[in-house]
């Protein structure tokens, strides 16, 4: 038996959406549409494939582990300066290095549940104590997470919107709450879903960071962009912040093909824009059909949404499963009766309703 780390013992291997692959080989079917990991439906941006093609000659090479370029764009893109931007592995290796830099022994971290289910495990890795306050009508508690801030708390995590409720907090709650943070806490305002939101009471995390806060900002090219296969995600945040977290990064996380496709995909912007016009309008498909239907639903501020089907999501998951169509089941995020589904093209979304159709009546039995 060997000796492991404490807070090792407690951590689960984290269960992402099923992989495509997967479930055509489990289950020995084909044409499976994965409607799970709220990834991209129009898939990469044409830019990133051609700027991935002139490079795949280079892979000899290390990347350069500073990302020169990449935060050259990002900073500019942002107005911010170079300094300021961290690169990571996606967005969840910088919620790993935030954890790594600023939680000791002992230390409290604030965060939402349900909530994204990286910060928890990360934080415990630490030695932290990860300090969850359940939303309040799907939507972040701030006034009770504020409650419980003390001298121990070192992170607060805003997941905005918030996955996997898709709901947001309003730029009035933001500064209300900021008002209550001690100036040292550093509060991180995960965006992952940031350039899909169309709302004007919705707060953009750097203007916190302009006013001198202590804020980390997370955004990824996983979602609107269309690389999650690639795996790069960056925060924005203070000089003093990003020194301490790229003394914690690995030296090459973000690989040479990342990062030019991430480069590609920032000047994208007929593509972005293509993105959020087509999620708003699967969207207003699942909101008409889902009323048509009476079952209940989360409005989305994201590109997924949840919904509640009234019956065991697990084996809906399953039952959806076998037709091909993979979800995400609510029981991950003690909501055991709803799902949370990526909106896809129009023929996925169309698809998802034929199979919810087809399996719905006989578990309600
Ligand atoms: C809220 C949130 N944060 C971070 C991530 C991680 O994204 P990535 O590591 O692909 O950048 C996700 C992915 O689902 C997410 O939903």
């Amino acid at each position: 038996m060997v000796k492991v780390r404490s807070g090792v013992n407690e951590l689960k291997v984290y269960r992402p959406g099923k992989p495509i692959e997967e479930v055509e080989r489990e289950l020995g079917i084909s044409d499976v549409m994965k409607m799970a990991s709220n990834e991209n439906p129009l898939g990469p941006s044409p830019l990133a494939l051609e700027a991935i093609q002139e490079t795949l000659g280079k892979i000899n090479l290390y990347p350069d582990g500073n990302g020169y370029y990449l935060k050259q764009d990002l900073a500019r893109h942002w107005g911010v300066e170079p300094e300021q931007v961290v690169l990571g592995n996606g967005s969840d290796e910088i919620v790993q290095l935030i954890a790594m830099a600023f939680i000791n022994e002992g230390d409290e971290a604030i965060m939402a549940t349900p909530s994204f289910p990286r910060y928890e495990p990360v934080v415990r890795l630490m030695g932290g104590v990860a300090r969850e306050v359940p939303l309040k009508d799907h939507r972040h508690d701030l006034e009770a997470m504020a409650a419980l801030i003390n001298e121990k708390t070192r992170l607060i995590f805003i997941c905005n919107p918030n996955n996997p409720t898709g709901t947001i907090v309003t730029k009035d709650e933001v500064k209300a709450f900021l008002a209550r943070v001690p100036r040292e806490v550093i509060v991180v305002f995960d965006e992952a879903y940031f350039e899909y939101v169309q709302d004007s009471t919705y707060p953009d995390g750097l203007d916190y960071l302009r006013q001198g806060r202590e804020v980390i900002v997370l955004r990824t090219f996983s979602k609107a962009y269309g690389l999650a296969g690639l795996r790069v995600g960056y925060a924005l945040t203070t000089p003093e912040i990003a020194d301490y977290l790229n003394r914690v990064r690995p030296p090459f996380n973000v690989d040479m093909l990342a990062q030019v496709a991430a480069r590609a995909a920032l000047k994208d912007r007929e593509f972005l824009q293509r993105v959020v016009t087509a999620n708003e309008e699967g969207k207003q498909f699942f909101y008409r059909e889902l009323e048509r239907r009476g079952i209940p639903y989360i409005p989305t501020w994201a590109n997924f949404l949840m919904l509640d089907t009234g019956v065991d999501s697990v084996r809906l998951f399953q039952e959806m499963l076998r037709r091909g169509v993979i979800v995400r089941s609510g029981d991950i995020f003690a909501m055991p009766t709803w799902i949370r589904v990526t909106v896809g093209r129009p023929e996925e979304n169309e698809r998802f309703f034929a199979v919810l159709d087809e399996v719905l009546p006989g578990l309600r039995k």
